[in-house]
Protein backbone atom coordinates (compact mmCIF):
# COMPACT_ATOMS: atom_id res chain seq x y z
CA UNK A 1 0.00 0.00 0.00
CA UNK A 2 1.04 3.23 -0.88
CA UNK A 3 1.10 6.91 -0.61
CA UNK A 4 -0.05 9.24 -3.93
CA UNK A 5 2.09 12.40 -3.63
CA UNK A 6 0.62 14.39 -7.19
CA UNK A 7 3.61 17.51 -7.07
CA UNK A 8 5.75 15.44 -4.96
CA UNK A 9 8.69 16.72 -6.55
CA UNK A 10 7.65 20.49 -5.21
CA UNK A 11 8.61 22.46 -2.25
CA UNK A 12 6.65 20.80 0.14
CA UNK A 13 6.12 17.90 -1.45
CA UNK A 14 9.77 16.56 -1.59
CA UNK A 15 10.08 17.66 1.88
CA UNK A 16 6.97 15.23 2.94
CA UNK A 17 8.08 12.60 0.37
CA UNK A 18 10.95 12.51 2.95
CA UNK A 19 9.66 11.79 6.02
CA UNK A 20 6.91 9.65 4.88
CA UNK A 21 9.95 7.12 3.54
CA UNK A 22 11.57 7.41 7.06
CA UNK A 23 8.92 6.67 8.67
CA UNK A 24 8.38 3.54 6.56
CA UNK A 25 5.50 4.16 4.30
CA UNK A 26 6.07 3.48 0.58
CA UNK A 27 5.53 6.65 -2.16
CA UNK A 28 4.13 7.47 -5.50
CA UNK A 29 4.75 10.69 -6.72
CA UNK A 30 3.55 11.76 -10.07
CA UNK A 31 4.53 15.46 -11.36
CA UNK A 32 4.62 17.77 -14.49
CA UNK A 33 7.75 19.28 -13.24
CA UNK A 34 5.76 22.75 -13.55
CA UNK A 35 7.30 24.44 -11.01
CA UNK A 36 9.85 21.39 -10.38
CA UNK A 37 13.28 20.18 -10.96
CA UNK A 38 13.43 16.05 -12.06
CA UNK A 39 16.58 15.97 -9.75
CA UNK A 40 14.96 16.54 -6.65
CA UNK A 41 13.67 12.59 -7.21
CA UNK A 42 17.49 11.53 -7.21
CA UNK A 43 18.04 13.86 -3.79
CA UNK A 44 14.63 12.46 -2.27
CA UNK A 45 16.36 9.06 -3.13
CA UNK A 46 19.75 9.89 -1.84
CA UNK A 47 18.65 11.44 1.71
CA UNK A 48 16.38 8.19 2.55
CA UNK A 49 18.37 5.26 0.30
CA UNK A 50 14.71 4.49 -0.96
CA UNK A 51 13.42 4.08 -4.29
CA UNK A 52 9.72 4.32 -5.61
CA UNK A 53 7.84 4.58 -8.67
CA UNK A 54 7.14 8.30 -10.50
CA UNK A 55 5.50 8.79 -13.22
CA UNK A 56 5.75 12.37 -15.18
CA UNK A 57 2.52 13.76 -16.11
CA UNK A 58 -0.64 16.12 -15.03
CA UNK A 59 -2.72 15.27 -12.29
CA UNK A 60 -5.62 16.53 -14.47
CA UNK A 61 -4.86 13.91 -17.22
CA UNK A 62 -7.33 11.30 -15.77
CA UNK A 63 -6.66 8.73 -18.16
CA UNK A 64 -2.99 8.51 -16.75
CA UNK A 65 -4.11 9.01 -13.33
CA UNK A 66 -6.04 6.02 -13.74
CA UNK A 67 -3.28 4.03 -14.65
CA UNK A 68 -1.18 5.09 -11.66
CA UNK A 69 -4.28 3.91 -9.49
CA UNK A 70 -4.50 0.10 -11.31
CA UNK A 71 -0.23 -0.36 -11.29
CA UNK A 72 -0.07 0.79 -7.45
CA UNK A 73 -1.99 0.32 -4.25
CA UNK A 74 -3.01 3.91 -3.41
CA UNK A 75 -4.29 4.06 0.07
CA UNK A 76 -3.87 7.59 0.61
CA UNK A 77 -3.72 10.80 -1.37
CA UNK A 78 -1.85 13.96 -0.35
CA UNK A 79 -1.69 16.68 -3.18
CA UNK A 80 0.96 19.17 -3.58
CA UNK A 81 0.02 19.41 -6.99
CA UNK A 82 -1.82 22.85 -6.80
CA UNK A 83 0.08 26.30 -7.82
CA UNK A 84 0.68 28.96 -4.90
CA UNK A 85 1.95 32.04 -5.82
CA UNK A 86 -0.52 34.73 -4.97
CA UNK A 87 0.19 37.39 -7.51
CA UNK A 88 0.27 35.25 -10.16
CA UNK A 89 -3.25 34.30 -9.11
CA UNK A 90 -4.63 37.04 -9.81
CA UNK A 91 -3.61 37.60 -13.29
CA UNK A 92 -4.25 34.34 -14.36
CA UNK A 93 -7.09 33.25 -12.43
CA UNK A 94 -8.66 30.41 -14.85
CA UNK A 95 -5.18 28.96 -14.99
CA UNK A 96 -5.71 28.68 -11.07
CA UNK A 97 -9.05 27.38 -10.99
CA UNK A 98 -8.25 25.06 -13.32
CA UNK A 99 -5.19 23.86 -12.17
CA UNK A 100 -6.25 23.90 -8.38
CA UNK A 101 -9.80 23.20 -8.43
CA UNK A 102 -10.46 20.77 -11.62
CA UNK A 103 -7.56 19.08 -10.88
CA UNK A 104 -8.05 18.12 -7.25
CA UNK A 105 -12.14 16.95 -8.33
CA UNK A 106 -10.27 14.88 -10.76
CA UNK A 107 -8.35 13.29 -8.05
CA UNK A 108 -11.27 12.84 -6.00
CA UNK A 109 -13.46 10.88 -8.46
CA UNK A 110 -10.51 8.94 -9.45
CA UNK A 111 -9.63 8.02 -6.08
CA UNK A 112 -13.65 7.09 -5.21
CA UNK A 113 -13.30 5.06 -8.57
CA UNK A 114 -10.64 3.01 -7.01
CA UNK A 115 -12.05 3.05 -3.43
CA UNK A 116 -9.46 5.26 -1.81
CA UNK A 117 -10.65 7.66 0.18
CA UNK A 118 -8.24 8.90 2.29
CA UNK A 119 -6.92 12.51 1.35
CA UNK A 120 -5.01 14.74 3.34
CA UNK A 121 -4.99 18.69 1.65
CA UNK A 122 -2.49 21.08 1.65
CA UNK A 123 -4.53 23.76 2.64
CA UNK A 124 -3.25 27.38 3.74
CA UNK A 125 -3.98 30.68 6.65
CA UNK A 126 -4.97 32.20 3.82
CA UNK A 127 -8.40 31.11 4.28
CA UNK A 128 -8.90 32.60 7.42
CA UNK A 129 -8.83 36.11 5.46
CA UNK A 130 -8.17 39.05 7.75
CA UNK A 131 -8.43 37.15 10.86
CA UNK A 132 -10.59 39.40 13.96
CA UNK A 133 -8.59 36.96 16.72
CA UNK A 134 -4.63 36.80 16.92
CA UNK A 135 -3.74 33.68 17.50
CA UNK A 136 -5.63 32.00 15.05
CA UNK A 137 -7.86 28.81 16.22
CA UNK A 138 -9.44 26.26 13.49
CA UNK A 139 -12.37 27.73 14.63
CA UNK A 140 -12.03 31.56 13.43
CA UNK A 141 -13.95 32.31 10.40
CA UNK A 142 -13.00 31.29 7.07
CA UNK A 143 -13.55 33.88 3.81
CA UNK A 144 -13.24 37.06 2.39
CA UNK A 145 -9.85 35.73 0.37
CA UNK A 146 -8.50 38.39 -1.10
CA UNK A 147 -6.79 36.70 -4.64
CA UNK A 148 -7.44 33.61 -6.75
CA UNK A 149 -4.78 30.73 -4.63
CA UNK A 150 -6.44 31.49 -1.42
CA UNK A 151 -10.48 31.35 -2.85
CA UNK A 152 -9.21 27.93 -4.76
CA UNK A 153 -8.07 26.54 -1.30
CA UNK A 154 -11.34 28.17 0.15
CA UNK A 155 -13.42 26.23 -2.25
CA UNK A 156 -11.49 23.12 -1.89
CA UNK A 157 -12.08 22.85 2.20
CA UNK A 158 -15.60 23.32 0.94
CA UNK A 159 -15.80 20.73 -1.89
CA UNK A 160 -14.30 18.31 1.03
CA UNK A 161 -16.87 18.86 2.94
CA UNK A 162 -19.50 18.18 0.80
CA UNK A 163 -18.16 15.19 0.12
CA UNK A 164 -17.88 13.59 3.51
CA UNK A 165 -21.50 14.72 3.86
CA UNK A 166 -22.65 12.25 1.07
CA UNK A 167 -19.90 10.09 1.82
CA UNK A 168 -18.87 9.77 5.71
CA UNK A 169 -17.03 6.61 5.20
CA UNK A 170 -14.02 9.23 3.69
CA UNK A 171 -11.12 10.36 5.87
CA UNK A 172 -10.24 13.57 5.38
CA UNK A 173 -8.08 15.79 6.74
CA UNK A 174 -6.89 19.86 5.90
CA UNK A 175 -3.95 21.29 6.90
CA UNK A 176 -3.74 24.61 7.05
CA UNK A 177 -0.25 25.79 6.35
CA UNK A 178 1.23 29.13 8.00
CA UNK A 179 4.03 30.38 6.00
CA UNK A 180 6.63 27.49 5.33
CA UNK A 181 10.27 28.05 4.83
CA UNK A 182 13.58 26.48 5.17
CA UNK A 183 14.91 23.50 3.39
CA UNK A 184 15.57 20.14 4.26
CA UNK A 185 19.65 20.02 6.67
CA UNK A 186 21.13 18.21 3.72
CA UNK A 187 20.79 21.18 1.18
CA UNK A 188 19.56 18.65 -1.33
CA UNK A 189 15.83 20.04 -1.25
CA UNK A 190 14.18 23.34 -0.61
CA UNK A 191 12.45 25.78 -2.16
CA UNK A 192 13.11 26.92 -5.72
CA UNK A 193 10.99 29.57 -6.49
CA UNK A 194 11.77 30.09 -10.88
CA UNK A 195 12.13 34.19 -11.97
CA UNK A 196 12.21 36.55 -8.87
CA UNK A 197 10.60 35.21 -5.99
CA UNK A 198 7.89 36.72 -4.17
CA UNK A 199 7.83 35.15 -0.73
CA UNK A 200 10.22 36.80 2.33
CA UNK A 201 12.54 33.98 2.70
CA UNK A 202 13.27 32.80 -0.79
CA UNK A 203 14.20 36.84 -1.45
CA UNK A 204 16.29 37.49 1.67
CA UNK A 205 18.57 34.69 0.74
CA UNK A 206 18.87 35.88 -2.54
CA UNK A 207 19.79 39.42 -1.21
CA UNK A 208 22.45 37.75 0.99
CA UNK A 209 24.21 35.84 -1.87
CA UNK A 210 24.00 39.15 -4.37
CA UNK A 211 21.44 37.98 -6.69
CA UNK A 212 19.35 40.70 -5.94
CA UNK A 213 20.49 43.95 -4.49
CA UNK A 214 18.06 44.71 -1.51
CA UNK A 215 14.84 43.43 0.29
CA UNK A 216 11.67 45.75 -0.07
CA UNK A 217 10.15 46.00 3.46
CA UNK A 218 6.34 46.26 1.89
CA UNK A 219 4.96 48.85 5.14
CA UNK A 220 6.18 49.74 8.14
CA UNK A 221 3.11 51.22 9.39
CA UNK A 222 1.33 48.21 10.33
CA UNK A 223 -0.36 48.13 14.09
CA UNK A 224 2.45 45.64 14.65
CA UNK A 225 5.51 46.05 17.17
CA UNK A 226 7.89 47.29 14.63
CA UNK A 227 5.29 48.60 12.12
CA UNK A 228 6.21 45.61 9.64
CA UNK A 229 3.87 42.76 8.58
CA UNK A 230 4.32 39.83 11.45
CA UNK A 231 4.22 35.91 10.39
CA UNK A 232 4.15 32.46 11.43
CA UNK A 233 6.80 30.93 9.86
CA UNK A 234 7.30 27.34 10.31
CA UNK A 235 10.00 25.32 9.03
CA UNK A 236 9.44 22.98 5.89
CA UNK A 237 10.24 19.82 7.92
CA UNK A 238 8.32 20.03 10.79
CA UNK A 239 5.33 20.95 8.52
CA UNK A 240 6.44 17.54 6.78
CA UNK A 241 6.28 15.31 9.44
CA UNK A 242 2.91 17.00 10.51
CA UNK A 243 1.64 14.54 6.93
CA UNK A 244 2.78 11.76 8.48
CA UNK A 245 1.15 12.27 11.92
CA UNK A 246 -2.28 13.25 10.03
CA UNK A 247 -2.20 10.46 7.99
CA UNK A 248 -1.23 8.48 11.34
CA UNK A 249 -4.52 9.75 12.98
CA UNK A 250 -6.66 9.39 9.62
CA UNK A 251 -5.30 5.51 10.12
CA UNK A 252 -5.83 5.36 13.50
CA UNK A 253 -9.31 7.10 13.29
CA UNK A 254 -10.97 6.10 10.27
CA UNK A 255 -13.53 7.55 8.91
CA UNK A 256 -14.07 11.30 9.76
CA UNK A 257 -13.07 14.96 8.54
CA UNK A 258 -10.38 16.76 10.71
CA UNK A 259 -8.88 20.50 10.26
CA UNK A 260 -5.69 21.44 11.86
CA UNK A 261 -3.32 24.80 11.71
CA UNK A 262 0.39 23.62 11.08
CA UNK A 263 2.07 26.75 12.28
CA UNK A 264 4.45 27.50 15.69
CA UNK A 265 2.29 29.49 17.20
CA UNK A 266 4.77 32.23 17.20
CA UNK A 267 4.98 35.74 15.23
CA UNK A 268 7.48 37.35 13.96
CA UNK A 269 7.69 40.76 11.86
CA UNK A 270 10.07 40.79 8.30
CA UNK A 271 12.80 42.82 10.49
CA UNK A 272 12.95 40.33 13.06
CA UNK A 273 13.33 38.13 9.80
CA UNK A 274 16.02 40.21 8.65
CA UNK A 275 17.78 40.08 11.99
CA UNK A 276 17.13 36.50 13.00
CA UNK A 277 18.61 35.61 9.29
CA UNK A 278 21.70 37.80 9.52
CA UNK A 279 22.45 36.77 13.08
CA UNK A 280 21.82 32.78 11.90
CA UNK A 281 23.93 33.12 8.99
CA UNK A 282 26.38 36.13 9.52
CA UNK A 283 25.65 37.77 5.79
CA UNK A 284 23.93 40.89 5.84
CA UNK A 285 20.68 41.83 4.11
CA UNK A 286 20.80 45.39 3.08
CA UNK A 287 17.12 46.78 2.58
CA UNK A 288 14.45 49.45 2.25
CA UNK A 289 11.39 50.30 3.08
CA UNK A 290 8.56 50.31 0.33
CA UNK A 291 5.05 51.24 0.17
CA UNK A 292 2.74 48.68 1.31
CA UNK A 293 1.71 45.19 -1.35
CA UNK A 294 -2.00 45.42 -2.04
CA UNK A 295 -3.72 42.41 -0.43
CA UNK A 296 -1.06 41.38 2.58
CA UNK A 297 -2.37 41.98 5.96
CA UNK A 298 -0.68 43.19 9.51
CA UNK A 299 -0.44 40.10 11.32
CA UNK A 300 -1.15 36.38 11.04
CA UNK A 301 -0.27 33.56 13.64
CA UNK A 302 -1.73 30.42 14.65
CA UNK A 303 -2.80 28.70 17.95
CA UNK A 304 -1.66 25.20 16.96
CA UNK A 305 -2.56 23.99 19.92
CA UNK A 306 -5.37 21.52 18.60
CA UNK A 307 -2.56 19.56 16.20
CA UNK A 308 -0.92 19.40 19.55
CA UNK A 309 -3.64 17.87 21.43
CA UNK A 310 -4.77 15.69 18.76
CA UNK A 311 -1.93 14.79 16.23
CA UNK A 312 0.74 14.74 18.89
CA UNK A 313 2.45 17.46 16.51
CA UNK A 314 4.51 20.57 17.61
CA UNK A 315 6.96 22.42 15.41
CA UNK A 316 10.42 21.93 16.74
CA UNK A 317 12.85 23.98 15.12
CA UNK A 318 14.04 27.35 15.40
CA UNK A 319 13.75 30.55 13.82
CA UNK A 320 17.56 30.05 13.28
CA UNK A 321 17.16 26.67 12.27
CA UNK A 322 14.57 28.09 9.45
CA UNK A 323 17.31 30.66 8.51
CA UNK A 324 20.92 28.32 8.57
CA UNK A 325 18.69 25.66 6.37
CA UNK A 326 17.70 28.29 4.19
CA UNK A 327 20.96 29.68 3.52
CA UNK A 328 22.29 26.28 3.24
CA UNK A 329 20.18 25.21 0.66
CA UNK A 330 21.15 28.08 -1.70
CA UNK A 331 24.70 28.09 -0.95
CA UNK A 332 24.54 23.98 -1.62
CA UNK A 333 22.42 25.00 -5.14
CA UNK A 334 25.01 27.03 -6.26
CA UNK A 335 27.88 24.91 -5.47
CA UNK A 336 25.76 21.86 -7.56
CA UNK A 337 25.22 24.48 -10.54
CA UNK A 338 28.91 25.43 -10.61
CA UNK A 339 30.19 21.65 -10.47
CA UNK A 340 27.80 20.80 -13.14
CA UNK A 341 29.27 23.75 -15.65
N1 LIG B 1 7.50 40.80 2.49
C1 LIG B 1 8.34 41.90 2.33
N2 LIG B 1 9.14 41.91 1.22
C2 LIG B 1 9.17 40.93 0.30
C3 LIG B 1 8.33 39.82 0.49
C4 LIG B 1 7.50 39.79 1.58
O1 LIG B 1 8.34 42.82 3.13
O2 LIG B 1 9.92 41.02 -0.68
C5 LIG B 1 6.64 40.74 3.68
C6 LIG B 1 5.16 40.70 3.36
O3 LIG B 1 4.65 42.00 3.21
C7 LIG B 1 4.62 39.95 4.59
C8 LIG B 1 5.76 39.01 4.97
O4 LIG B 1 6.92 39.54 4.36
O5 LIG B 1 4.44 40.86 5.67
C9 LIG B 1 5.55 37.59 4.46
O6 LIG B 1 5.27 37.62 3.06
P1 LIG B 1 5.29 36.30 2.16
O7 LIG B 1 5.04 36.72 0.76
O8 LIG B 1 6.51 35.50 2.44
O9 LIG B 1 4.09 35.46 2.74
P2 LIG B 1 2.53 35.83 2.89
O10 LIG B 1 2.25 35.82 4.36
O11 LIG B 1 2.16 37.01 2.13
O12 LIG B 1 1.85 34.61 2.15
C10 LIG B 1 2.14 33.31 2.53
C11 LIG B 1 2.07 32.39 1.31
C12 LIG B 1 0.67 32.22 0.86
C13 LIG B 1 -0.25 31.90 1.99
C14 LIG B 1 -0.09 32.86 3.12
C15 LIG B 1 -0.92 32.44 4.29
O13 LIG B 1 2.81 32.90 0.24
O14 LIG B 1 0.65 31.14 -0.02
O15 LIG B 1 1.26 32.91 3.51
O16 LIG B 1 -0.87 33.34 5.31
F1 LIG B 1 -1.51 31.93 1.57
Amino acid sequence: MAILLPGGAGFIGSHTAVELLQAGKEIVIIDNFSNSKPEVLKSIKTITGKDFPFYEMDYLDQEALEKVFKENKIEAVMNFAGYKAVGESVKKPIEYYTNNISGALVLLDTMRKYGCKTFIFSSSATVYGDSETIPITEECKTGGTTNPYGTTKLFIEQILKDIYVSDPTWDICILRYFNPIGAHESGLIGEAPQGIPNNLMPYIVRVANGTLPQLSVFGNDYDTPDGTGVRDYIHVVDLAKGHVLALNKLEKEKEGLYTYNLGTGKGYSVLDMVKAFEEATGQKVPYQIAPRRPGDIATCYADPKKAKEELGWEAEKTLADMCRDSWHFIVSQATLTKENQ
